[in-house]
């Protein structure tokens, strides 16, 4: 149900207040920040795709056995793994399967695809061989909470593979537009903070090695970005 069902002359019990124009606005207001994230991220760009294809290629081309894809929005990344793995994806905005059902469609792939948070996986422990992240650390609420879920499903020696945008260098005039613009672009954006410092989080997880390179594409306020790879 998408708004909460009002009686009319119904009282509040004693200690909680009756829903406000708030309580009634956000489901609606979330609705569609999420319909909206779905329909701008969810096709393709290939502008962008090309830039970071590079990354992806090396880091997925040998995958193999069980795959882990958090936040895997409209497929991107599918086209770039090796037909012989499991895949699962965890994704919460549901606007976005359809996107990436298409893509799978597209590719002659059956994804098993499934709703939650990467804070929260529903996944066993020490199961996964990979786990796969592209610009998902930007927008999860904890990203902390996320990387101890992302250390508890991957097996010993299983690999955690990123390309992220993070935060420019302190101290320069873009770092200082990321911190000023990041209020509106978390709201416009479906959560995406451009200021967050994810390779020094990831490198601070408990991985036992962290190799990540940086590389910069042409959008500036997500500009900055870093692939690479963390070993459980
Ligand atoms: C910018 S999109 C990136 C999509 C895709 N990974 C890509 O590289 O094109 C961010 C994705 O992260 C998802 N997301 C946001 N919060 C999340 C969370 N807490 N756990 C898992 N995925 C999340 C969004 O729904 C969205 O699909």
């Amino acid at each position: 149900m998408l708004y909460p069902r009002l009686q009319p002359g119904t009282m509040a019990p004693p200690g909680q207040r009756l829903p406000g124009f708030e309580d009634l606005i956000m489901p609606f207001q979330l609705h569609l920040r999420k319909r909206f994230a779905a329909r701008f991220i969810g096709g393709k760009n290939d502008g962008y795709e090309s830039i970071v294809a590079p990354y992806k290629r090396r880091l997925f081309s040998d995958l193999h056995g069980d795959v882990l894809e958090i936040g895997p929005g409209g497929g991107a990344n599918l086209a770039y793994y090796p037909r012989h793995i499991r895949w699962v994806g965890v994704e919460p905005n549901p606007f976005m399967h359809k996107y990436l059902r298409a893509e799978a469609g597209r590719l002659g792939l059956q994804p098993e695809l499934r709703s939650g948070v990467a804070e929260r996986l529903d996944v066993p422990d020490d199961s996964v061989d990979a786990l796969v992240g592209t610009l998902v650390l930007c927008s999860v609420s904890d990203q902390q909470a996320a990387l101890r879920e992302v250390l508890r499903v991957l097996k010993p020696g299983g690999r955690y593979l990123f390309v992220e945008h993070v935060a420019a260098a302190r101290g320069t005039r873009l770092r200082r537009l990321q911190n000023w613009i990041r209020p509106l672009w978390q709201f416009v954006g479906d959560g995406c903070q451009p200021n967050r410092d994810t390779g020094a989080v990831i490198e601070q997880a408990g991985f036992s090695s962290v190799r990540y390179e940086r590389f910069s594409v042409a959008v500036t306020i997500a500009g900055p970005h870093i692939a690479g790879l963390a070993v459980k």
